[in-house]
């Protein structure tokens, strides 16, 4: 069910990847500001192919018992071009809970996009997968990506800390978290 995940908002199509996607992702990724705040880093063609292989296999594995990554094209209606990704996935810190995440063009930021999408993402999550709660994690100095998450209307916990050595990165990180009954925009377009 999981793998023909296709959602459609007012600008958008949201879809699964496929390989022929490569290339165009993997030049919005070149682009060092999209990468600022995030914690992977893909160097070459083939490197992000490898990914993209796993991604297509979770598609297959991913059911809503368990979801082992979920990443979506975001697709600008308009040109047909992807412009961007978002998806749900375990923590990588604290994998019992689920993260949303996404990552735009440059040239596309600061226009609503990402918050249009992370919403269509979040709806999905609750709707058809039948999640409890949906996490997200954000860089403090990553304000855009806050916005977002606040614009989901995503509660603030606390600032993480005490982590295991191999996941230090997310130290001092803002976390947020929401669940069905928290969400007031469900029914409406944000
Ligand atoms: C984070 C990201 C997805 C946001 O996408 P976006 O489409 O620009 O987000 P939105 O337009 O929905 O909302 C961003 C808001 O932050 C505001 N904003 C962004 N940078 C800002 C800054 N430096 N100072 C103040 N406000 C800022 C925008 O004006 C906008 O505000 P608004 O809602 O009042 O219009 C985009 O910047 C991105 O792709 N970054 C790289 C990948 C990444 O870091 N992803 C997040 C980690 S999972």
């Amino acid at each position: 069910m999981l793998e023909n995940m296709r959602r459609e908002t007012e600008r958008l199509i949201i879809r699964p990847f496929t390989l022929d996607d490569v290339p165009a992702l993997y030049e919005i990724i070149s682009d060092p500001e999209v990468m600022r705040y995030l914690p992977d880093d893909v160097t070459s063609p083939d490197e992000l192919k490898e990914l993209f292989e796993w991604i297509l296999c979770c598609y297959e594995k991913n059911t809503p018992s368990k979801l082992i990554k979920l990443t979506e094209a975001i697709v600008w209606k308009e040109t047909g071009g992807i412009i961007g990704w978002c998806g749900l996935g375990p923590l990588d810190f604290n994998p019992d809970e689920i993260e949303i995440f996404f990552g735009l063009a440059k040239e596309y930021w600061n226009r609503g996009i990402a918050a249009e999408a992370a919403s269509e993402m979040v709806r999905y999550g609750f709707d058809e997968i039948g999640l409890y709660r949906i996490v997200a994690v954000a860089n403090p100095e990553n304000i855009g990506s806050v916005k977002v998450i606040e614009k989901l209307g995503m509660k603030y916990k606390g600032i993480v800390g005490k982590l295991p050595e191999k996941h230090k990165s997310y130290e001092g990180h803002l976390y947020y978290s929401v669940t069905e009954e928290g969400l007031k925009w469900k029914n409406k377009v944000i």
